[in-house]
């Protein structure tokens, strides 16, 4: 009947932008209006106030000043990755659901700590990783069983970037890690959806540029990851300084080879010869068009919501655990030099 359909019409959630006048702030604004209200917005950065006035939405410096003047249903956060936890933990005590960038967390202690709270509150915490919602790395996921036991995966995702990293991403304080918190986050995510959580993890940091040596931000990392249960290895390189931008995928399995590479995914047989080719021709935000409004479409889907923080969950850990070990082997290495 018409009026039931209308009774299942769901009203558009009311989204508070919070770091919305920074880079990746400003590429959802056109996407979140398409899909919820924009209510207001949070952002200390000069800029923010003309900025909310040009989308018609109010300013606000600070989350409480917001959490106090404007309804809302859903926070997008898209902040310096310190301050992720303080400003989840705060959404969630009252009682928003969350959007936000990666990383879910820095350490499994925080982690934690948000799936608890997001639990206790009954809301979501989603993470915005783009490559879910790319058809050529959701043919991948889709065709894995085709290439039989998979025994070996090679990443490479790699930046040409001419100059050393400034702003945030400079600051240890602030960025919290170097490209495998910043860029590897979404590797390690894409390989928690084929793989279970590797066991054993070698890894090298390497640094291009003095100033991140002496900050400990790696500006590339190299993995090896083990997973004893199946024999399946793994090698993982990321950086920011290379000579090309390249994205590439490729797991090899008992009966064939999966491939993405610049956005288009294979399938081959043993010995090379391709069984099909997923090409795609939308562009890059469309992806990411999809992952908002499936997002916001699933804000009150407990299944779907307890699924996405278990994988969070385990890209945290695994992340976390690469920087622990490297802390714990420097601070190895200095007792042996005192
Ligand atoms: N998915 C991707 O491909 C991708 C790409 C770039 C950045 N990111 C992620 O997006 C996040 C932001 O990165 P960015 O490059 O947009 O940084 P940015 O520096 O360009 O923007 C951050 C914005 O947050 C604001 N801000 C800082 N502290 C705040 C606070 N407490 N409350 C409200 N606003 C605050 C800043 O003023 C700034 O405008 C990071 O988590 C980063 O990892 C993801």
């Amino acid at each position: 009947m018409p009026g039931d359909r209308l009774k299942n019409v769901r009203p558009r959630p009311r989204v508070l932008v919070v770091g919305f006048a920074g880079h990746q702030g400003k590429e959802y604004l056109p996407v979140v209006q398409e899909n919820a209200e924009l209510v207001g917005g949070v952002d200390p950065a000069p800029a923010a106030s003309s900025l909310a006035e040009k989308w018609g939405f109010p300013h606000y410096d600070a989350l409480g000043e917001a959490l106090e003047k404007v309804e809302f249903d859903v926070a997008v956060v898209t902040v310096p990755h310190s301050d992720h936890f303080p400003v989840c933990v705060k959404l969630l005590a009252h009682g928003r659901h969350v959007i936000k960038e990666k990383p879910f967390a820095v350490t499994e202690q925080e982690a934690r700590q948000l799936v608890s709270l997001a639990q206790r509150a009954d809301r979501s915490v989603f993470t915005l990783l783009q490559r879910n919602f790319h058809p050529a790395f959701q043919f991948a996921q889709e065709n894995l069983a085709r290439i039989g036991q998979p025994y070996w995966f090679s990443y490479d995702y790699h930046l040409n970037l001419a100059h050393p990293t400034t702003g945030w991403r400079a600051l240890r304080e602030q960025a919290m890690g170097g490209v495998l918190l910043d860029m590897g986050y979404h590797l390690i995510d894409v390989l928690c959806g084929m793989f279970p959580e590797p066991p054993r993890v070698h890894s090298a940091f390497v640094h291009q540029y003095q100033e991140m040596r002496d900050r400990r931000l790696e500006d590339l990392v190299s993995l090896m990851c083990g997973y004893s249960s199946t024999g399946l290895t793994g090698s993982l390189r990321i950086s920011r300084h290379s000579h090309e931008k390249i994205e590439h995928l490729c797991v090899l399995g008992t009966e064939g080879a999966l491939n993405v590479d610049a956005g288009v995914a294979t399938l081959h047989a043993v010995g090379g010869l391709l069984l099909e080719r997923h090409t795609w021709e939308g562009a890059k935000i469309d992806a990411v068009r999809s992952m908002i409004a499936h997002h916001l479409e699933h804000l009150d889907d407990r299944y779907y919501r307890q699924n996405h923080l278990q994988r969070q969950l385990a890209a945290v850990r695994t992340i976390d655990g690469i920087y622990r070990e490297r802390l714990r082997e420097r601070n190895e290495l200095a007792d042996r030099c005192a």
